[in-house]
């Protein structure tokens, strides 16, 4: 993480909150935690990082312990196993608008996509004018250059098992693993380098992003950009009081559906926790813009077998079954809204208005930096104009 992001790009907070700890003290601990793990004694170095920082592993400097093209070792990943995504006290990049991100250049350089526009292109110079060059239903005939940019998100990917295995089913797609923990983001994203280097020309339409899901999902995605979106054995933030941290609530389920496409986009969800089950299927039940899918459209779904069958924690349900080893799922369809939202603007027309108005502090709803109401979680209002 750059201390000066780049261009268009803003910076959340870091900062150590953990009340004994006084900031010179941070370079001393995180030697201690360095040395403890070049020891081995990792669970140790987690306390302390616990204790210190007060939240997840993000604010110490690692040496690598994986060269880039090797596989991860999860030993050396893991971390504190929930987070409170309300108060993350880490530092994030994140786009104040998502025309500002390269994801060619930064997530998919190697794209299938790509590849097979090189090769039209290479095709298409050697055809008369006359002949119209195959396979181009994604492309314009005469463009050279594709459009990259996620559209099948898996929200919370843990240590990455759906979203690689997404990338696998769905070639032509582009997959996007978010994660919050800085140490199992770069766990995946070494897992994602090493299929690269084992896999030649697979798995290049997937990449991880280390980010808060519940924050800045707009900064990054654009209205009607995304098919799918994958909540896969969520924290269940099982005390009510923590309900608020869920990452599935009426005010994000609008998120969501701001993204997915009219008629096309589909949000999955799973859970072995009954009782988060029922919540999911409460708010996603509620929400005007959500659908169920009957039975039988899920199980035509080749993405349902792959949520309980490629996940880390669908593994874990059929091997040791903590909360029983039944798997709770369902899978909605974004309709499309009473005002035909579909027929009207363009995403882009439309992410051009939100900006527009985003720019004029008239949005509440729609950035991270207005996400949040005032005195909500401690947030302060941006003032409006
Ligand atoms: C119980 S794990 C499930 C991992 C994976 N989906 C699976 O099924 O194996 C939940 C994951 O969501 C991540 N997470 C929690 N809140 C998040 C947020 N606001 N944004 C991004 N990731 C989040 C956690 O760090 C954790 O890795």
């Amino acid at each position: 993480m750059t201390s000066n992001p780049p261009h268009g790009m803003q910076h959340s907070v870091s900062v150590c909150t953990h009340p004994n700890i006084k900031q010179q003290q941070l370079p001393l601990l995180r030697q201690v935690i360095m040395s403890k793990q070049s020891q081995g004694k990792k669970r140790k170095s987690e306390d302390v990082c616990a204790a210190t920082a007060g939240d997840d592993d993000g604010v110490h400097e690692q040496q690598p312990i994986t060269s880039e093209g090797a596989m991860p070792q999860k030993k050396f990943y893991r971390s504190r196993a929930h987070c409170n995504p309300l108060s993350f006290n880490e530092s994030f990049e994140y786009p104040t608008s998502p025309e500002l991100m390269d994801w060619i250049e930064d997530h998919y350089p190697e794209h299938p996509l790509l590849t097979m526009t090189k090769q039209q292109h290479a095709e298409t110079e050697t055809h008369t004018d006359d002949e119209t060059p195959s396979s181009s239903s994604f492309l314009s005939s005469s463009s050279t250059t594709v459009n990259i940019q996620p559209n099948v998100l898996d929200i919370g990917c843990g240590f990455g098992g759906l979203t690689l295995a997404l990338s696998n089913a769905l070639p032509t797609h582009t997959i996007l693993g978010l994660e919050i923990r800085t140490k199992v983001t770069e766990y995946v994203r070494l897992r994602i380098l090493a299929h690269h280097k084992d896999h030649p020309n697979l798995y290049q339409n997937c990449s991880v992003l280390r980010t808060n899901a519940m924050k800045y999902l707009p900064n990054f995605f654009r209205k009607a950009s995304i098919e799918k979106i994958f909540f896969c054995f969520p924290d269940p933030h099982f005390k009510r009081k923590n309900h608020p941290r869920r990452i599935i609530s009426e005010r994000l389920l609008s998120e969501y559906t701001y993204l997915l496409k009219p008629n096309l986009g589909r949000l999955y969800c799973i859970t072995d926790v009954k009782d988060l089950h029922n919540w999911h299927v409460e708010k996603c039940g509620n929400h005007p813009l959500l659908q169920e899918l009957t039975e039988e459209e899920m199980e035509e779904d080749v993405c349902v077998k792959l949520m309980k069958s490629e996940t880390e924690e669908g593994r874990k349900v059929i091997r040791e079954g903590k909360f029983g080893h039944e798997m709770y799922y369902r899978v909605y369809r974004r309709v499309v809204g009473d005002d035909g939202d579909n027929n009207k603007k363009t995403g882009e027309e439309e992410n051009a208005d939100t900006l527009a108005k985003v720019r004029n502090g008239r949005v509440g709803s729609v950035t991270a930096e207005t996400y949040f109401a005032e005195g909500q979680f401690g947030v302060e209002r941006i003032n409006s104009k």
